[in-house]
């Protein structure tokens, strides 16, 4: 069975106003009824495949995950006592497995449209681990965004249908990747990896022994309590925070990846947000009241007021409580720069 392991960890906001510090952006319903968390523990259903899931999460958050879980008597919850990034997080749920489990690391933060698809593309990539490969899903990318990494696409691997990864490159600057677009070779990194838990260990420790070492100590010096793993405060504090993409990724040669043919997005700003919600023909969406005439491409959100538009296209509105966001889809990406976002 293959352990899905969950991140939980970055607050994201580019979503402000609906996603705040208290009530991070893994928690809302912002795509259909479920929040991206319990969404993402959903996709893997125990049985089917899957145990029971493994979340990695900070102390901030604990909460929010005990209230959102399926079933929180059979789920593993490890406590960061701080953030420090992904390959430290991986690392801790990967020192409480067995060896030889295989570990699907899920990010809590995406929207993805076909589950089925996305199991098919699991099972490819658990029996690609299993077999010694550090297994990334590729996504056919559709821009030249320069927050994902990129998989050069190498050769088949026989009768599994993934492939070599050639090379691994995380965020791009935008000239490379638009050659990378170009070039038709690579796929974007869908963040969701495939890892048995003794070759990610070895691959860690020969590329980033540092982290290794310092995450295997707060594991030694941690505490269990229940379901509930605590690594040591002073220790993991010691931790290098870097992510898995640069530690590990960017450096094994045992990269592969699978075709993951399935509406994704990570959703990273309102622009993503509005293009994964259900649209009318005129590629407008509403959540909560609104009232739209002769308008196209409109995003509003409202969790109270009714918002009345007319006239109105590209633009996405946002309320929330007190506070209110008017944005283009060009100026989504500036949305953490406001000092509201800021000083949330
Ligand atoms: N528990 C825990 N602790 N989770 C964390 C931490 C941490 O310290 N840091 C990040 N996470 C979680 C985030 O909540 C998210 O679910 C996931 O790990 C990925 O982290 P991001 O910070 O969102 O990474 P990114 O979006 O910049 O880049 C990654 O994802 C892209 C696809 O969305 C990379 O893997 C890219 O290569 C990839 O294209
Ligand atoms: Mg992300």
């Amino acid at each position: 069975n293959t352990v899905p392991v969950i991140l939980c960890g970055g607050s994201g906001t580019r979503l402000w106003p609906r996603s705040r510090k208290a009530r991070p952006k893994p928690f809302l319903p912002l795509v259909g009824d479920e929040t991206l968390f319990r969404a993402t523990v959903l996709r893997c259903p125990v049985g089917e495949g899957f145990g029971n899931p493994v979340v990695v999460t900070g102390a901030a958050h604990l909460d929010h995950v005990e209230q959102q879980l399926p079933d929180p008597a059979n789920t593993r919850i490890i406590v960061e006592p701080e953030a420090r990034n992904t390959a430290a997080a991986i690392a801790l749920a990967a020192l409480t497995l067995p060896e030889d489990a295989i570990m699907l690391v899920c990010p809590s933060d995406h929207h993805i449209g076909d589950c089925d698809a996305f199991r098919a593309s699991a099972h490819k990539a658990a029996a690609l681990a299993q077999d010694g490969w550090l297994v990334s899903f590729g996504i056919v990318p559709t821009a030249p965004e320069t927050g994902f990494g990129y998989l050069k696409q190498g050769e088949a691997i026989d009768g599994t249908g993934g492939r070599r990864v050639e090379r691994f490159v995380e965020k791009p600057d935008l000239a490379r990747a638009i050659e990378f677009l170009g070039s038709g070779e690579y796929a974007w990194n869908g963040g969701i990896f495939a890892f048995r838990v003794g070759t990610f260990l070895e691959e860690l420790g020969r590329h980033r022994p540092d982290i290794l070492s310092a995450v295997r100590e707060a594991v030694a010096k941690g505490r269990e309590d229940g379901m509930r793993f605590h690594p040591d405060h002073e220790a993991f504090a010691k931790v290098p925070s870097e992510s898995v993409d640069y530690a590990v990724m960017e450096n094994t040669s045992r990269a592969a990846m699978v075709p993951a043919e399935m509406a994704w997005s990570d959703i990273g700003n309102w622009q993503a947000l509005h293009e994964a919600q259900d649209r009318d023909e005129s590629g407008n969406a509403v959540r909560g009241r609104a009232e739209l005439k002769d308008c196209s491409n409109v995003l509003v959100m409202s969790d109270g007021p009714r918002v009345s538009v007319v006239g109105a296209s590209n633009l996405m509105i946002v309320v929330d409580g007190d506070e209110v966001l008017v944005c283009t889809p060009e100026g989504a990406q500036g949305v953490g720069k406001l000092s509201g976002a800021a000083n949330q």
